[in-house]
């Protein structure tokens, strides 16, 4: 096996720093990592047709070889469990040490989607209760807890628009109104799902502009998709007649709920209008959020798109509870299964931990942070909408610009003062957009060393002092990437 690998061929493209010496350049063939048990008597004629015909491409090394070098690399990492993690948009919340203890009891963690429904009732009773309190949370009278993930969850979402209103004969309805300062899965969603985008170009203050909406509005219109509060922040606070408008139109709304750390215990988006909404619970639930996945998303409806729902779903019938797999005019399935079970626990245990006479704390925490933040920078970064945010806070690089500063130097100065980076470059409808999202799980001390590290940065420029972020990031085992071969053509693997 070739050993000649660099540390560059292991990499994603460009900026290395550091020349570590990676474990699978030092691979020796004799070295195996896993040690199998005995097996007796022949079995080898019944295992033939499994058999490689060549070996395995794998390198040679022992087991702690393999665990340190696995170790070592998730250092590199900056992990929301090693550090502040201000990720707008995406939320990086922190998760509860607690839920993790809950997940891992027997009775939870040792269980199969395939056990007789009989031996599997206690955890049924904690996803119907957790349905329950979902549905009472948001507004709604049903939910689905099938989709993996919030964009997941967009897609369900509009399969049932898209049952509903082929039920009432309305196939033509393709059309589905997207404000252009929403996330980019919700175009995808809908395009996944058949439909066809406009977008709602936003008014000067960042919400949706009645006029823009209502010049859209007609007898094609399926669906509204609209985030609230919006992923810069600010609250709809015309929330109510949007929905009217749109319903008198013919269309339905469908709610990006995955700001709802801003409102839950404080408003529900089902008394506002909104006709389906999915709950990010890593975002507004502290269940782990990051790779991809596992996740959630459940979707809550009202009484209109419920009859579409997803199959399969946990029926309570009596004192106990099974899984109905077929309904009539539900829009499909999603999911093999009835979810993500372990994801949904976690959420189960947060709100569990609140309980119903605190769960507003979750909101009144993550928008009193993000305004504290606000409040802390806003004389030294430009704030492009005026006035309180709710759970994240939008800034740009206005002022930073005319000392050659960028938002992606302030995000990489960031790194070596020991905080992970806002999200740069978003929402698009500000140029040189910095959102940050502190959670309700953050401290006080926390934002102030975050805020501290900010103002030192605006200071730096102020001073002309920049080789210095122009530099930045020096710390980390990677420098700056060339971000979007990174993206498009990441080498992931040891050998070619
Ligand atoms: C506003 C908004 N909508 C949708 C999504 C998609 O959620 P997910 O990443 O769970 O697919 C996100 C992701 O964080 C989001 O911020």
């Amino acid at each position: 096996m070739s050993t000649a690998r660099t540390s560059n061929t292991y990499s994603a493209v460009g900026g290395i720093q550091h020349e570590e010496p990676l474990l699978f350049e030092h691979a020796h063939e004799a070295a195996e990592a896993i040690s199998l048990p005995g097996v007796q008597g022949d079995i080898s004629a019944e295992l033939h047709a499994f058999s490689r015909q060549k070996p395995a491409n794998i390198p040679g090394l022992s087991e702690p070889e393999t665990v340190r070098h696995f170790v070592r690399m998730s250092q590199w990492n900056h992990g929301i469990e090693t550090g502040f993690y201000p990720l707008g948009s995406c939320t990086m919340k922190y998760n509860p040490r607690v839920n993790e203890q809950v997940v891992r009891l027997s009775g939870l963690a040792n269980i199969h989607p395939d056990q007789p429904i009989d031996s599997v009732q206690g955890v049924l009773a904690l996803l119907y209760e957790l349905q329950e309190w979902l549905c009472e949370i948001a507004g709604f009278s049903d939910v689905t807890l099938q989709p993996a993930a919030g964009a997941h969850g967009e897609l369900a979402g509009l399969m049932m628009i898209r049952s509903c209103l082929d039920a009432r004969g309305q196939q033509h309805r393709k059309k589905v109104l997207v404000p252009d300062s929403a996330h980019g899965t919700n175009p995808a969603s809908a395009a996944l799902c058949g439909m066809h985008c406009i977008e709602l170009k936003s008014g000067a203050d960042g919400r949706i502009d009645l006029d823009e909406l209502k010049k859209h509005l007609d007898g094609d219109v399926a669906a509204l998709m609209m985030t609230n509060p919006k992923t810069a922040g600010a609250f709809e606070s015309d929330i109510k007649e949007i929905c009217q408008l749109v319903h008198d139109a013919g269309g339905l709304v469908y709610g990006d709920g995955a700001n709802l750390n801003a409102l839950v215990g404080m408003a529900r988006p089902g008394d506002m209008g909104i006709d389906c909404l999915h709950i990010n619970v890593h975002k507004t639930f502290s269940t782990p959020h990051g790779g991809g996945g596992p996740g959630a998303g459940p979707v809550v409806v009202n009484d209109t798109l419920a009859p579409y729902l997803p199959v399969p779903r946990i029926v309570k019938e009596g004192e106990n509870y099974r899984i109905e797999t077929q309904e009539e005019q539900s829009c499909g399935t999603i999911l093999g299964s009835i979810g993500q079970v372990g994801v949904l626990l976690r959420a189960h245990a947060y709100i569990a931990a609140f309980g119903r006479n605190h769960l507003h704390k979750i909101a009144q925490d993550a928008v009193l942070n993000a305004n504290y933040v606000l409040h802390r920078l806003k004389d030294a970064y430009h704030v492009p909408f005026e006035g309180l945010c709710k759970h994240e806070c939008l800034l740009t690089d206005e002022y930073q610009n005319k000392h050659g500063i960028k938002t992606l130097d302030v995000a990489k100065q960031l790194s070596d003062l020991g905080f992970h980076p806002m999200t740069v470059y978003f929402p698009l409808i500000v140029h040189g957009a910095m959102l940050i999202e502190p959670t309700e799980t953050e401290s006080k001390a926390t934002l102030d060393s975050f805020c501290d590290a900010m103002l030192e940065i605006a200071a730096q420029c102020e001073a002309g002092d920049t080789q210095v972020l122009h530099d930045a990031p020096t710390k980390p085992i990677r420098r700056r990437l060339d971000e979007t071969q990174a993206a498009r053509k990441p080498v992931l693997v040891w050998s070619d």
